[in-house]
């Protein structure tokens, strides 16, 4: 068939084609069809260099300017194509503003998490560092490092969740830690003073739950050492976590108690003025104490060059005191009725 009459019919057939098109997909395997690499149009350009010199150069510009025509042909397709999608969305999902919008869930912290930021704020403004540690964790670490050897009475503070698992001589040494403190143990081991430090983590004890015992909580370790530390140190420092947290108008009250890692040992109470009562009550918050000399030497320090201080602050007691919640199985209920008052 001669160039001429392939051009034309090239150009009724594809435009006529082009006219049927209704979608973006079908506009693109026209365009693949005619003016793609091997489409007809380009298939049409390449015959032409078997032409005598003087018929290439007319056909070949009218196959060129065929070829500028449908791809005009085909940008206006598109933008008509485009048109009218636009249009049918505003057709068919016309849009009503009068309509009230639907309410979007927000999610928020939740409230043991709010308050651990908090503390952590304000110990991280007294020039402490935040560090975590591991929930299971070792005999060594969780009491024989902090003074508590193995058989001695002391252990019953803490009603462990054992891991079964013994080791080569046979012994249960793996647990689910009872506290933070065994981190500060561990950090020691690790660091040389001065150390600032306070531990925020999960503590698991074998415990029957009632509403103001749960057998999973949480803590903050704190841990203070350095040349010349001393006991007015701690509860300086303690006040003013009480008065950053709580606010200034709070009291706070020291009691002498027993921990096998620190001598001496307190634990730390904050007046508090129940929800519906009319008189303030003292309320625990935290045991704490001087690190024990032995525990420095447990880790290779001298306790003659370096004393310290250490607290663990029990984070539950601390947001239930303060969002009045007098239940402490609410915080890990998961019921959105609960979370959703914080
Ligand atoms: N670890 C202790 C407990 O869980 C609390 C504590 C920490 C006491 C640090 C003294 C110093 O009961």
């Amino acid at each position: 068939m001669p160039v001429e009459n392939t051009l034309e019919q090239l150009r009724s057939t594809s435009l006529q084609e082009l006219e049927e098109c209704t979608s973006k997909l079908e506009l693109e395997e026209w365009r693949v069809k005619y003016l793609g690499r091997k489409g007809h149009v380009t298939g049409l350009l390449r015959k032409l260099k078997n032409l005598e010199p003087l018929e290439k150069k007319i056909f070949g510009s009218q196959a060129n300017q065929l070829k500028g025509f449908l791809e005009e042909r085909l940008v206006l397709a598109e933008g008509k194509l485009m048109a009218e999608e636009t249009l049918a969305i505003g057709e068919n999902d016309r849009i009503d503003v009068t309509r009230p919008g639907r309410l979007i869930n927000v999610g928020g912290y939740h409230p043991l998490t709010k308050i651990r930021r908090e503390i952590e704020e304000a110990f991280i403004s007294m020039g402490f560092q935040v560090v975590e540690g591991p929930e299971i964790e070792w005999d060594h670490y969780n009491f024989e490092l902090l003074n508590i050897p193995k058989n001695h009475p002391s252990r019953d503070i803490w009603d462990t969740l054992w891991v079964d698992y013994r080791n080569e001589r046979g012994e249960r040494n793996m647990l689910l830690r009872t506290h933070t403190s065994p981190m500060q143990a561990r950090i020691m081991e690790q660091e040389e003073p001065p150390i600032r430090v306070i531990v925020p983590g999960k503590v698991y004890r074998y415990e029957a739950t009632d509403r103001t015992h749960e057998w999973h909580f949480h803590q903050v370790e704190g841990l203070a050492v350095d040349k010349g530390i001393t006991f007015a140190d701690m509860k300086g420092t303690l006040y003013e976590f009480a008065r950053k947290v709580f606010g200034s108008e709070r009291k706070v009250r020291f009691r002498c108690d027993y921990f096998p890692f620190v001598e001496p040992g307190v634990d730390m109470s904050i007046d508090y003025l129940a929800p519906g009562a009319t008189t303030h009550d003292w309320l625990e918050i935290m045991g704490a104490g001087m690190v024990h000399p032995k525990v420095l030497e447990g880790v290779g320090y001298d306790p003659e060059e370096y004393t310290g201080f250490a607290f663990g602050i029990g984070l539950e007691r601390i947001a239930m005191l303060k969002y009045g919640i007098d239940d402490i199985r609410l915080f890990f209920d998961n019921d959105l009725r609960f979370l959703r008052q914080f």
